[in-house]
């Protein structure tokens, strides 16, 4: 039984802790999302030509944001969406658009944004944080230019605290996205395709990506010298105090040390602290141990800034004999290239889907990623940390000039705290890699990255020039080689003391689900025989790596099919055959193939192809069973059809007659079963089948599901070849956000309800809501076959806090002012327009005397919405001063007789979309006036 008087008790002392807290919580750091409540509008605003005196003078200064860009733009008729958004993929495929780009229009958009500050945070440092926007992107708040960016991959983070305003006043953000510039010959999506943020701190503060804490080994001991860079954009020169504390995997916090840093105002400074760390849990593949370490800053003793970073105690090393070594062990890179797209969303990818696709990357072996062009989301990093993988981090642009060097610069400053982190990449395939020119430009690359992060190695993708006197080779520390498998052994003897690796490799073709390749119909066999005329097969490429301990490893190219660059072929293909996994991320037979290479720790086997070859009966079918055990046994319908020792290399062939039924490998070791792939001879599609990846989501409006889509007969045995067209149906707090097939051929829309099999399989994406909880039933159903249903349980969880999204307003900031009058002006006097001196310039709040002269002129113009256009909407000012009338476009549309300080308001009549506002204000005598609270358009009540 609860006894009342305890628990109120206990409810004061909650409420007093959380009153306490909360002055403190307002000054520390708030990091918002500010993913929600967007309005996107596709193609182009042109903005007006710049003409005529009056427009050229204010086209000149800061706030001179037109169009789409200025602060009272009618929005009123665009889309409201939601972030990350990659417009790309919702359009159809056409013929006319780049292949390279997977037949997906770009072109031009924008983004706008409404935003209200509260008063309280005027003095704190506002920044808004762009995780990336393809392409080329120009950025306004509140009609002012603040960041262009070119580069689609790197993040903005942009102190708009100057350009900000608070307490009713609401802000514009508006964003310009020219995708039509391509960065890549790959699929690049278009749009703010990762997540954006608001972020507030104190005016001294940890500077974004300021806190660099990599562990570095000297001898036996492990010591991380942790360095904070401190920001202040307050108006004098102010003392923090920095408190450092590493946070081992179990949470314990196991060293921690202080230091004090003096900040000049507008200036930055380093406080330096030198943990020691006794005998940490070393971060491995097998047993990724994550330490976490924590910055605090404090004013006194006040706690007025924290961030932290994940971080792990690991040592690399590349030697030119021996390969890669993590922490003194020889680890073969195992790795693979991806880019950043999947099946249904783009290359707005969640976090959840990314985790994913790094699971079946896991899963197949793979031990090494290289994101190949160009950074990734910083969100799949810190998965790779926790997942254990090594990472080939790579920028997109090789160019040492300016802008690109703080493309480069940012991303090492972002990166360089992550474990699985072990080469920095400056370049691939640059045509200049030969030249003397290739090389300058690399030594100024790696030196800017030396400067930042001395502890990891820098490589460049050759794929050629490496024999040239003086080339980008020799500017690197670690030679990355693209194919060219034949130069390994020459380059090697020439260049005894360089460390190598292959930077990528393979290129071989592969449609899943495919047994023979078909010109006609563009696929391509699963045998793993269809090597580009500039690779090797899966086979051959690993092998040349695996026997050269010189050659660190390998990064497939590719891990995962991707959008665009369907080499050899092109339209109606529109995606890449290279991939061990398709763009669902379903297995091709590259997959099975590496799995049985690279994995060690488990036995694995696999039989190919399926085994639904009616009218083959008798004929032989090349079947290919792939394991990493040291035999492998055929059984057809239970009888021995052969038995080989297993070829790690080439894998094992078998003909074996076609007679339905069931096929059997069993992978043997010393003479022992230890595992057993099973295939079956399956009859019509009869039942559709829904296989979730896990049971459970987050309601947090980020997590999200593939679920797998599949067709079995009257027994229950897939049916490799199903084609059939599923439509779905979801039911419950959350939403279908994608879907495919893996099919390069396709041409069905990603943003659907429904989806073909392609070689019996698809996959439907769900995604929870924000605030959601309860569960998802998710139905598909196709034509002639019985329908499947699966729920998927949504619980509550905390979605990251939000920025509010604020109403659109249209605010008129901008006023001139005549000077003072004794008698009563014409409130339609035409000023000059190219005089910009006689009448001042001003914004609300506008306070004048008090003065002899009574009379004064106000006047600005509006962009009048459409939704405000409607004979309704109210031209409201926060407060004038004096008697006042109000003018649009010479009309009087109100007058205020009363000279006591008060709101006002008049209707303002249905009209053209651009007005021209004039007030003419009276003093009363020896009182101050003027327009003294803020003026916006509102919408009017019905
Ligand atoms: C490489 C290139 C990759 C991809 C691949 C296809 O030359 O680095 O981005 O184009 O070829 O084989």
């Amino acid at each position: 039984m609860s006894r009342p008087s305890a628990s109120l008790a206990w409810l004061l002392a909650a409420w007093l802790l959380l009153v306490l807290a909360l002055p403190a919580q307002a000054a520390g750091r708030e990091r918002l999302s500010l993913d929600a409540g967007w309005l996107f509008h596709r193609g182009e605003v042109a903005m007006p030509a710049i003409k005529g005196h009056g427009m050229s003078y204010q086209n000149g200064k800061a706030n001179n944001g037109w169009g789409a860009a200025a602060a009272d733009f009618d929005d009123s008729a665009w889309r409201r969406l939601d972030l990350p958004h990659d417009w790309a993929v919702e359009t159809p495929f056409d013929r006319d658009e780049n292949v390279s780009q997977g037949y997906r229009t770009r072109g031009i958009a924008w983004y706008r944004r409404y935003l209200q500050l509260p008063t309280s945070d005027r003095g704190r440092h506002i920044e808004l944080q762009f995780d990336a926007i393809a392409t080329h992107s120009t950025v306004w708040v509140n009609g002012v230019l603040v960041n262009r960016n070119w580069s689609g991959y790197n993040g903005r983070n942009i102190d708009i605290t100057p350009f900000v305003r608070y307490g009713d006043d609401v802000n514009t953000i508006a964003v310009r996205v020219d995708a039509d510039a391509q960065e890549g010959w790959w699929y690049e999506g278009a749009g703010i395709y990762r997540h954006t943020w608001l972020v507030k701190r104190d005016a001294l503060h940890i500077a974004t990506d300021g806190l660099h804490a990599n562990p570095v080994k000297q001898g036996a001991r492990w010591s991380i010298p942790v360095e904070v860079t401190l920001q202040s954009s307050d108006k004098a020169a102010r003392e923090g105090l920095v408190e450092v504390a590493l946070v081992d995997p179990a949470g314990r916090e196991v060293a921690k040390g202080s230091a004090r840093a003096r900040v000049a105002a507008l200036e930055s400074a380093i406080a330096r602290v030198k943990l020691d760390v006794r005998e940490p849990r070393l971060w491995s593949l097998a047993q990724p141990n994550v330490y976490r370490v924590q910055a605090v800053l404090r004013d006194g003793a006040r706690e007025i800034d924290r961030t932290e970073v994940q971080t792990g105690f690991r040592s690399i090393r590349f030697d030119a004999d021996r390969g890669f070594f993590l922490n003194d062990e020889p680890v073969k890179i195992q790795g693979v290239c991806i880019h950043q797209d999947h099946a249904g969303v783009g290359v707005a990818v969640p976090e959840s889907i990314w985790e994913f696709r790094l699971r079946r990357l896991k899963e197949m072996g793979t031990n090494a990623i290289r994101f190949a062009h160009n950074a990734p989301a910083a969100e799949v990093l810190d998965m790779a940390d926790r997942m254990g993988f090594l990472v080939m981090d790579e920028n997109r642009h090789f160019n040492p000039s300016p802008d690109t060097l703080q493309q480069l610069t940012w991303q090492v400053r972002r990166d360089r705290n992550h474990p699985s982190v072990i080469l920095w990449s400056i370049f691939n395939e640059e045509p200049l890699q030969s030249t003397e020119s290739g090389y300058e430009m690399a030594r100024r690359m790696v030196s800017e990255i030396r400067k930042l992060d001395a502890t990891r190695p820098v490589t460049g993708a050759m794929h050629g020039g490496l024999t040239t006197d003086l080339n980008a080779a020799d500017a690197i520390d670690v030679v990355g080689l693209n194919y060219q498998i034949w130069i390994y052994d020459d380059y090697h003897k020439k260049h005894p003391k360089r460390p190598l690796t292959s930077t990528e490799d393979t290129s071989a073709f592969m449609t899943r689900g495919e047994y023979a390749s078909d010109k006609e119909r563009q696929v391509f066999g699963s045998y793993d025989d269809e090597p580009s005329s500039w690779g090797n097969t899966h086979r051959q490429a690993w092998k040349a790596i695996a026997q050269r301990p010189f050659i660190a490893g390998g990064f497939v190219w590719t891990g995962i099919d991707y959008r665009g660059e369907p080499t050899p072929y092109q339209w109606p293909s529109a995606s890449s055959f290279f991939g061990a996994m398709d763009l669902a991320g379903f297995a091709k037979g590259a997959f099975w193939i590496h799995q049985a290479q690279w994995v060690k720790d488990r036995p694995v086997v696999k039989l190919q192809p399926h085994w639904n070859w009616p009218g083959r009966e008798g004929q032989p079918i090349h079947v290919m069973v792939t394991s990493n055990a040291q035999r492998v046994r055929v059984l057809l319908n239970g009888r021995e059809v052969g038995e080989q020792a297993v070829d790690p290399y080439e894998m094992n062939h078998f003909q074996v007659p076609y007679a339905p039924g069931r096929i059997e490998a069993v992978a043997l070791r010393d003479g022992r079963e230890v595992a057993r792939d099973v295939v079956e001879t399956s009859g019509a599609p009869a039942r559709l089948v829904l296989t979730p990846d896990r049971p459970a989501l987050a309601g947090d409006g980020l997590d999200a599901v593939p679920v797998t889509v599949s067709a079995v007969d009257a027994q229950g045995r897939p049916v490799p070849l199903a084609q059939d067209k599923v439509g779905f149906a979801l039911e419950g707090p959350g939403a279908i956000i994608g879907v495919g097939n893996g099919d390069p051929n396709s041409h069905e829309a990603d943003k659907a309800s429904e989806r073909s099999l392609f070689n019996g399989l698809a996959q439907v994406i769900v995604q929870a809501r924000r605030e959601g909880h309860g569960r998802l039933k998710l139905r598909a159903s196709a034509e002639g076959l019985q329908a499947a249903e699966v729920e998927l349980a949504v619980n509550a969880a905390s979605a990251p806090p939000q920025a509010p999204v604020a109403e659109p307003t249209t605010p008129l900031l901008s006023w001139r002012v005549s000077p003072p009058t004794a008698g009563r002006p014409d409130p339609n006097v035409v000023l000059a327009e190219s005089d910009m001196n006689s009448w001042g310039w001003d914004e609300p709040p506008m306070r004048r005397g008090p003065e002899a002269e009574a009379f004064r002129l106000y006047r600005s113009s509006v962009n009048v919405r459409a939704d405000r256009n409607d004979g309704r909407a109210q031209l409201t000012f926060g407060s004038i001063a004096g008697k006042a009338e109000v003018w649009v476009d010479g009309a009087k549309l109100g007058e205020k007789t009363d000279a006591a300080p008060a709101p006002f308001a008049v209707t303002l009549p249905r009209g053209v979309w651009r007005r021209q506002v004039t007030v003419l204000v009276q003093a009363a005598p020896g009182q101050p006036s003027g327009i003294l609270g803020r003026v916006t358009l509102e919408r009017g009540s019905p």
